[in-house]
């Protein structure tokens, strides 16, 4: 069994370590971790990391999920856009 997974993050593949929250993945894609934007464009970011701020909120495979509380599953598709 491998020790990464690999998913893709607004279609840029990524490759973390298994077990790693999204939240995690999302800093490996920009280095600031950004989840989404703000009505004004200003990125937003996970704050809290367990599951309370709803600033991590993403969709994952068509589904909006926290990307704190949601683990990187093979094949998994984020999108921190939509
Ligand atoms: S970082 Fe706060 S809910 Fe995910």
């Amino acid at each position: 069994m491998s020790d990464q997974t690999q998913l893709h993050i607004d279609g840029q593949l990524v490759r973390v370590k298994a077990g790693s929250s999204v939240a995690a993945a999302l800093r490996v894609v920009d280095g600031k971790g950004a989840a989404r934007t703000s009505v004004t464009g200003q990125p937003r970011a996970p704050f809290c990391g367990m599951g309370v701020c709803q600033e991590c909120r993403v969709q994952i495979d068509g589904r909006r999920r926290l990307a704190c509380q949601t683990v990187c599953a093979e094949g998994m598709r984020v999108e921190t856009t939509a």
